[in-house]
């Protein structure tokens, strides 16, 4: 039987993911910051493991208590809505530190065991605003686009030990708790020069038609793609939207 560790699985995709894999009968060891028993159906397959990816501690903890692993999915993020200016370097650190670096981290946790073993899948979650920007996303944007950089370096000195990396990239979710989660950061809200760019952005948000944004099991199935296609691209949009964007970046690289 597989096993998967997924990142932040309290919520929205990583419960998704998580729910998935179950499904298909993998043991599961789905990691939250504060580990709930109620949010997954009981399982003699799945374990609930205290992980924050900011933290090395929590880190080595988590990837001892797991045990070997197949796959690791890095899912867990924080999102930044917000212009440049009116965002403290704080913030900007927060985002990096979970994103981008707690990626890298349990990247690095995993790879001693994989390397040894010769085989292991990591899949990391970025998103499809990499591929085609939008307003006020600078920050967030540059923290998963350095994660599609990393993962397809990384992934080239990982081949000869038989590891792959492949990179997920969601469309917008309106359903998960990711832009009521995103509003933590944003505490010093959006400066007044810049209120009529985030109307504007709302706006278009709100007129969105559903078929034509990202479902949780859109990216439970990408991510389980993945995870067992060895021909599975090396960026796998997830949802309609992201779809949509990639297939038009191709189109305009091709013009
Ligand atoms: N929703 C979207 O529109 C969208 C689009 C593209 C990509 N994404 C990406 O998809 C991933 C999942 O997002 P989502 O939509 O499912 O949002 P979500 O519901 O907010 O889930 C994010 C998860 O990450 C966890 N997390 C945050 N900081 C963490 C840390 N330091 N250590 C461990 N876990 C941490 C959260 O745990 P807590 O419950 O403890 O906060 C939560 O379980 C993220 O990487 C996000 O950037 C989302």
């Amino acid at each position: 039987m597989k096993t998967v560790l997924i990142t932040g699985c309290s919520t929205g995709f990583g419960l998704e993911i998580a729910r998935y894999f179950l499904d298909r009968d993998w043991s599961v060891i789905a990691t939250m910051r504060k580990p709930r028993e109620d949010v997954l159906p009981r399982s003699e397959r799945l374990t609930i493991l205290p992980l924050d990816v900011t933290s090395a501690a929590s880190i080595a903890a988590c990837v001892a208590a797991a045990g070997p692993v197949d796959v690791l999915v890095n899912n867990a993020g924080v999102g930044l809505l917000n212009a440049l200016e009116g965002t403290p370097m704080e913030a900007v650190r927060t985002v990096f530190e979970t994103n981008t670096f707690g990626v890298m981290a349990m990247t690095q946790a995993v790879l001693p065991e994989f390397r040894a073993r010769k085989a292991g899948v990591i899949v990391n979650v970025t998103s499809g605003v990499t591929v085609k920007p939008l307003h006020l996303l600078s920050v967030y944007t540059a923290s998963k686009a350095a994660v599609n950089a990393f993962s397809e370096s990384v992934a080239l000195e990982l081949e000869p030990f038989g590891v792959r990396v492949r990179v997920v990239l969601p469309g917008r979710a309106p359903e998960t708790a990711f832009g009521q989660n995103a509003r933590a950061l944003m505490s010093t809200g959006i400066p007044e020069a810049y209120a009529e760019i985030a109307e504007g952005v709302f706006a278009k948000w709100g007129k969105q038609p559903v078929d034509e944004v990202t479902h949780a099991v859109d990216v439970a199935e990408a991510v389980w793609r993945a995870a067992t296609d060895p021909s599975c691209p090396m960026r796998l949009p997830a949802g309609a939207d992201a779809v949509a964007a990639m297939a038009a970046a191709a189109g305009s690289v091709l013009a």
